[in-house]
């Protein structure tokens, strides 16, 4: 039985993406990996591999010596974190992309599913209903090396066959891993502290609307474009993917519902910039064309499930 690897299954979307694919393809058959400990849940629910993906002969290893045909690769270093470190952020994102690709195009790995993200687009591009085809001049080195990554993508699959398979991810939501160094994190942020001290201090302004998506979505998502038929999948590069957009203030709204004194504030940061450059609404017709994509989760419902589950973890 040939085996998936879940590279970054520390991260947001590694921890909830590696548990959904047990699920569904058996503990046995998913392998998590990443340089740190994964959560609990995934640490105990099956194999786990320590592994730096800059680190080439134990990635082949991994790969070769357990039989994985698909590889996950989401270690990646986001906007916020990678404008601190630059080179550092070209290098992780850019050399575990090509080093991947490498591996499907010389036949050791079949598929490869990478997240690209919204920061490929920038100042330039339409904002609302941003389509999939596009002005993208991204002004960040996150959003660089997304788009970059993202022109590797198709170059491998028109030139050498390489099955690999991408989503332009908005802001995601979720509640079992925290996002770390992202400008769409303070929509995670703020329900920790909602619950904890019911205030919370916005690291963006209140009327900064982005994209945004509850993680059960992401998943979905992820394993249908994984699972599509190769003849559907008509972008190579990255596929644009909606669910819901929202301010701060939208978002901080909800939450009053069922936190009455609730209480939000701004205090604007560097990632202000970053968003600012990022488009309010995505136009995602092509995934929904051509692989049938559809959301489910709108904004009320997510904050319901969001307050509920973290506020069983916190108790
Ligand atoms: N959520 C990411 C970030 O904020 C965007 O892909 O960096």
């Amino acid at each position: 039985m040939n085996k998936i690897i879940v590279i970054g299954a520390s991260g947001q979307i590694g921890s909830d993406l590696t548990l959904e694919l047990r699920n569904r393809y058996g503990n046995e058959n998913v392998i998590a990996s990443d340089i740190k400990n994964a959560s609990d849940e995934v640490m105990s629910s099956g194999q786990f591999e320590v592994l730096d993906v800059l680190d080439e002969k134990k990635v082949f290893d991994t790969i070769k010596k357990n039989n994985v045909d698909t590889v996950y690769l989401l270690a990646a270093m986001l906007s916020g974190s990678a404008e601190k470190n630059p080179k550092k952020a070209w290098e992780l994102n850019m050399k575990s992309l090509i080093l991947m690709l490498d591996l499907v195009k010389d036949s050791l790995v079949k598929k490869l599913f990478w997240p690209s993200s919204i920061a490929v687009f920038g100042p330039t591009t339409p904002k609302i209903n941003t389509p999939q085809l596009t002005i993208m001049e991204p002004s960040t080195v996150y959003g660089i090396s997304k788009l970059a990554g993202e022109r590797w993508c198709e170059y491998y699959f028109k030139k050498y066959n390489a099955d690999v398979r991408s989503i332009r991810y908005p802001g995601l939501i979720s509640y079992k891993t925290e996002a770390g160094g992202g400008t769409t994190d303070y929509a995670v942020e703020i329900f920790y502290e909602a619950i904890k001290h019911k205030k919370y201090e916005c690291f963006l302004t209140e009327n900064t609307a982005l994209p945004m998506m509850f993680m059960p979505d992401a998943i979905k998502a992820t394993i249908d474009l994984v699972e599509a038929d190769p003849k559907n999948i008509k972008i190579r590069s990255s596929y644009n993917l909606s669910a819901i957009s929202f301010s701060p203030k939208q978002l901080a709204i909800g939450i009053t519902k069922h936190i009455p004194n609730f209480n939000i504030s701004y205090k604007p940061d560097f990632r202000q910039q970053i968003a600012e450059t990022w488009p309010e609404s995505i136009n995602d017709e092509c995934a929904q064309k051509d692989w049938g994509w559809k959301y489910t989760y709108d904004l009320p419902k997510m904050i319901e499930i969001m307050l509920r589950e973290i506020g069983k973890k916190l108790s």
